[in-house]
């Protein structure tokens, strides 16, 4: 199995959830299996090689990539993970992407409006992409068979910045009001899956967690609907000083 090997997360009749946690910048990559069919997706692939050989391993096809949207911690691998795939690998994206200048591979695009979602399956999972955007102009959110994957919209404690090109802070606050609608109506349970481990404000570095938590604890989804508490949020524009002082500190201890 590559290394380090990933974290089974779910695992039904259904459904296999696989993530891994790759790459410097703390990226949790997901891949989502039909337990029917065999077939893999592969959401925000880091390392091409590394999921292929998981799937090798496990007899499963890797068939398509997801991406949550196009910055390139997020789309390190795909070109990899395509050439490795053959011709006929699909990678999706929503073509808004294209507004901060994506040029990457791609196969499909999602062509959804904003807040709003279109279907893509994998197998015969029938999951649905959502137009999210706000940390980048196509920014999208994968929902459902119990899991939200959150990309760098939403975070486990709170949201992602809106400061780089393509970014808007308004639309991250509209997004967060819509997604926060969706949260409400699924299943508690549900798992939110984002695309980074970032510690909570508590110090602990969890991965996952239900939706029912986060509902009650993520200071981007409570502040949403306060305009002084949305002003006061400290994250929306990020200190990237502190940011690489940090990567220096993790690089030094590994
Ligand atoms: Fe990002």
């Amino acid at each position: 199995m590559p290394n380090p090997p990933p974290k089974v997360i779910i695992d039904n009749e259904e459904i296999t959830v696989l993530q891994a946690q790759l790459g410097q910048w703390d990226n949790l990559n997901h891949l989502l299996i039909c337990k029917k069919t065999r077939d893999a997706v592969i959401v925000d692939p880091f390392d091409g090689k590394y999921w292929h050989d998981v799937c090798k391993i496990n007899d499963w096809n890797l068939g398509s990539a997801w991406l949550t949207h196009s910055h390139w911690d997020h789309t390190k691998g795909v070109e990899e993970t395509q050439q490795i795939g053959g011709d006929n690998f699909k990678i999706f994206i929503h073509q808004k992407e294209g507004e901060r200048g994506w040029e990457g591979p791609h196969t499909d695009l999602f062509t959804c409006a904003e807040m709003t979602h279109e279907k893509v399956e994998v197998g015969k999972l029938i999951f649905e992409a959502h137009c999210t955007p706000g940390h980048t102009p196509g920014h999208t959110t994968f929902i459902g068979n119990g899991l939200i994957i959150s990309g760098d919209c939403l975070f486990l404690g709170r949201c992602g910045r809106c400061d780089l090109f393509g970014g808007d802070e308004g639309k991250q606050r509209q997004t967060l009001r819509y997604l926060k609608g969706i949260l409400t109506t699924v299943d508690p349970d549900s798992i939110v899956l984002p695309g980074h481990q970032y510690a909570l404000e508590d110090g602990t570095l969890p991965t996952t967690m239900d939706v029912e938590t986060l509902l009650l604890s993520n200071s981007a989804l409570l502040a949403v609907d306060d305009d002084r508490k949305w002003n006061s949020l400290d994250f929306l524009a990020f200190d990237d000083s502190m940011a690489e002082k940090a990567r220096r500190q993790t690089a030094k201890r590994s």
